[in-house]
C-alpha cells in the first residue's frame, strides 16, 4: 500500500474493528442474560429445520427377522409369482379337484384376457408353498429353503382377517428328514423370534399336502401364559401350521418318496407381529396412519 494512503486506511479498519467489537460485545450480553441471538434469515450458520424421516413398515422389519432365523440355519430364500397357474397353488400340492379352498370364496380368480396375457385358470395365490411346489420341480434335494411373500384370501376385512397378508413357509427335503427335526427347527425358531423361555407344542391338524399335519402353538408372549384376550385365556397362541409333506406331492414334483423325505411349515407374517408388537387390529397395519408407524421407527432405517 502506498505509504500517503496507509493513514486513511488505518483509521477506516479501526472503526470497523471497533463496530465490530461493539457487536460482539452486544450479543455476549445478551446471550449472557439467557437470550438468543435473533439470527438474520439468510444466515448460513443457522440450524437446518430436520425432515422427517420414515420407517421400515413393521410387516417388513418382522418379515426380515423371520428370514434372518432361517437364513442363518442353511435355509435359503425362493420367491415366486403372486398370479399363479392351479397346478402350482392347488393341485400338485394334493388338493382334490372339489377341494373347497378352490372355491370362489378363499380365491381370487383372474379373469381370462383375450390378448392372452391371463390364461384361463389362474388366481391370485392363497399361499406361498406354490413357490416350493417351483422349487421341488426344479431343483433335487438336499432342498432347505423358505418363501416369503404377499398372498390372497377372499375375505371380508376385519381386526382378524384381511384379503391380502403375508406368510413365510419353509420346505426342507432331504433323505431321512424326520418329524423331530421340524419340531426342533420350530423350537428354535419360536425361541429366536420371542426369547428363550417361550415354548412350542403341536396339535394334530389337517393339510391336503402334509401328513401328518399339526397347527403350531406357542405360549402366550402377552400373559405369559396367565390368561388373557389374546390367547382367549387358553395360555397358548397358535402361530403357524406345519407337518411332514406328504408323498404325493413329491411325487408330483418328480422327487422319489421311498428315498426322500421334507417337512414343510407356512405362518402368517402379520400374525408374529401382532403378538411381537402387541397389535390388537389388522387393519392397522395397512392404514398408514403415521401415529402407528412412527412407533416402530428404531432408527434402522437409513438409506
Ligand atoms: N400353506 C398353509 C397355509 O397357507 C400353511 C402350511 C404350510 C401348512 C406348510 C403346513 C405346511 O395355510
Amino acid at each position: 500500500m502506498a505509504a500517503e494512503d496507509k493513514k486513511a486506511f488505518g483509521q477506516r479498519m479501526n472503526a470497523l474493528k471497533q463496530s465490530a467489537q461493539a457487536k460482539v460485545d452486544a450479543l455476549k450480553e445478551h446471550i449472557g442474560n439467557g437470550g438468543q441471538a435473533e439470527a438474520a434469515p439468510d444466515d448460513p450458520t443457522r440450524p437446518a429445520r430436520m425432515a422427517p424421516v420414515g420407517s421400515l413398515h413393521p410387516i417388513s422389519i418382522v418379515r426380515q427377522r423371520i428370514v434372518e432365523v432361517f437364513t442363518r440355519i442353511g435355509f435359503t430364500i425362493s420367491q415366486g409369482p403372486e398370479v399363479e397357474d392351479d397346478h402350482h397353488n392347488f393341485g400338485a400340492l394334493n388338493f382334490a379337484e372339489d377341494h373347497p379352498a378352490r372355491d370362489m370364496q378363499d380365491t381370487f380368480f383372474v379373469r381370462e384376457g383375450t390378448d392372452g396375457a391371463s390364461p384361463a385358470g389362474m388366481a391370485l395365490r392363497t399361499h406361498t408353498s406354490s413357490v416350493q411346489v417351483r422349487v421341488m420341480e426344479h431343483s433335487r434335494p438336499p432342498i432347505r429353503t423358505i418363501s416369503p411373500g404377499r398372498v390372497y384370501r377372499n375375505e371380508a376385512i376385519s381386526a382378524r382377517a384381511h384379503c391380502m397378508f403375508h406368510q413365510v413357509e419353509g420346505l426342507y427335503v432331504d433323505r431321512g428328514v424326520s418329524f423331530a427335526e421340524l419340531k426342533g427347527t420350530l423350537d428354535h425358531f419360536a425361541k429366536s423370534l420371542f426369547g428363550p423361555e417361550v415354548a412350542i407344542r403341536l396339535r394334530p391338524s389337517y393339510f391336503p399336502f402334509t401328513e401328518p399335519s399339526a397347527e403350531v402353538d406357542m405360549s402366550c408372549t402377552i400373559c405369559d401364559g396367565e390368561g388373557c384376550t389374546v390367547c382367549k385365556y387358553s395360555g397358548w397362541v397358535e402361530i403357524m401350521g406345519c407337518g411332514m409333506v406328504d408323498p404325493a406331492v413329491l411325487r408330483n414334483c418328480g422327487i422319489d418318496p421311498e428315498v426322500y423325505s421334507g417337512f414343510a411349515f407356512g405362518m402368517g407374517v402379520e400374525r408374529i407381529a401382532q403378538l411381537l408388537y402387541r397389535v390388537p387390529d389388522l387393519r392397522l397395519y395397512w392404514e398408514n396412519d403415521v401415529r402407528f408407524l412412527e412407533q416402530f421407527n428404531d432408527g434402522a432405517f437409513r438409506s
